[in-house]
């Protein structure tokens, strides 16, 4: 068990790297490391975008995560990998299952073959959802013990993703980490997601939209402090280690943070938060909740953004300004909500 020593950081490859917390990362990387050169490997599915790169010197290449060849050559050129790339939606993976196999299971197991073969360092991004959920109100949270039990066909293949990255770490040696984090908001998310959806909702001067009574509770971190955590685990972590990352943000439920951004926009009608309930999903989750004191403790981690309400009001400013990179795509995100009632 050793810690990656920094200095041999030269090359990164960072798969999913044009999606939200990829593109997030890259730029970080770029900013704070100048040094090092970094190659994206990204497919530009639906939730992959080219702009979201826009000015950063990193070089993209479109292709699988799952395809062999690609993979193999990229790893090769690398001496660390930080594998961002997955299908992430929970509402699509309840549509259709098979890309998140694909992608969460076959890509990740190709990309493990890719660093055993040229003995490189991996970093894997997974999620709290591998632990399931929570008591509602209940004084518990996932540690890094807590047993595996995922709720949807997402979860579920990003839990066997982190198996099969431990595997390879006791089987083979592979030099690996994983972190598991909560969910995050900031600029360049896809607006499919919860907090995205509703500020251009109402953007457009259309209600925001709560899944059921909105009771459910989720523990908010801004993109930038999972990205930082993650690069404090590349530098100091232990392999073969698995951390929480969360911000311990976790008081405030969907229908709260609705509001929230409601007040933030001026969206009120005689003071009430401008929002319709639509249909719930199914299986939902309840509360997720993170204890990431090993990562504050051992890598001395601490979260920036400590306060939601001003996290979101630049998120939403952010998304106010840059209307011309998520206009395009809103009306076929709706229209497949529309399907489902949602
Ligand atoms: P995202 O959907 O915004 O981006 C995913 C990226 O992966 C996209 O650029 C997409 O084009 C790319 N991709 C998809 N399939 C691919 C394939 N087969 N080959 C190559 N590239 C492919 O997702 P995100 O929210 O940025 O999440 C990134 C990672 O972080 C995921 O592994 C996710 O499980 C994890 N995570 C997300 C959250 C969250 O709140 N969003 C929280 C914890 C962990
Ligand atoms: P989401 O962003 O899909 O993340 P996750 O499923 O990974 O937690 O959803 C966050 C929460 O918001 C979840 O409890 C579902 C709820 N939700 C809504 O109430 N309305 C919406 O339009 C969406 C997309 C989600």
């Amino acid at each position: 068990m050793h810690a990656l020593d920094w200095e041999t950081m030269r090359r990164l490859l960072v798969t999913g790297g044009a999606g939200f917390i990829g593109a997030n990362f890259v730029r970080l990387v770029a900013q704070q490391r100048p040094e090092v050169e970094i190659t994206v490997l990204d497919k530009l599915t639906y939730a992959g975008n080219r702009a979201n790169l826009d000015g950063v010197d990193a070089e993209l290449v479109v292709g699988d995560v799952a395809d062999e060849r690609v993979v193999d050559k990229l790893v090769s050129q690398a001496d660390t990998v930080v594998h961002f790339a997955a299908e992430s939606h929970n509402d699509n993976s309840l549509r259709d299952p098979s890309p998140f196999l694909h992608t969460n299971i076959m890509g990740t197991f190709v990309l493990l073959e890719a660093c055993r073969r040229h003995d490189v360092r991996l970093h894997h991004v997974s999620t709290d959802e591998v632990f399931g959920d929570l008591e509602i109100g209940a004084d518990t949270y996932f540690t890094e013990e807590t047993p595996y039990n995922p709720s949807s066909p997402y979860s579920a293949t990003k839990a066997g993703s982190d198996h099969l990255v431990r595997a390879w770490v006791r089987s083979f040696g592979l030099r690996a980490t994983i972190s598991n984090c909560s969910n995050n908001y900031g600029p360049y998310q896809h607006i499919e997601k919860f907090i995205p959806r509703q500020i251009t909702n109402l953007l457009l001067g259309q209600p925001a939209k709560l899944y059921g009574t909105g009771e459910q509770v989720r523990d908010w971190i801004h993109v930038d402090d999972h990205n930082e955590a993650v690069l404090a685990i590349l530098d100091r972590g232990r392999i073969g280690e698995t951390y929480n990352i969360g911000a311990d943000q976790e008081d405030t439920n969907n229908r709260q943070v609705i509001e929230m951004i409601c007040e933030l926009m001026g969206a009120t009608d005689d003071g009430q938060a401008r929002f319709e309930h639509v249909a719930d999903r199914p299986g939902h989750d309840q509360r997720y909740a993170m204890d990431a004191n090993k990562l504050r403790r051992e890598l001395g981690w601490s979260p920036r953004y400590t306060d939601l309400r001003e996290g979101l009001a630049a998120t939403i400013e952010w998304y106010r300004a840059h209307e011309e990179w998520w206009r395009a795509g809103k009306e076929e995100v709706e229209a497949n909500y529309a399907k489902q009632g949602q």
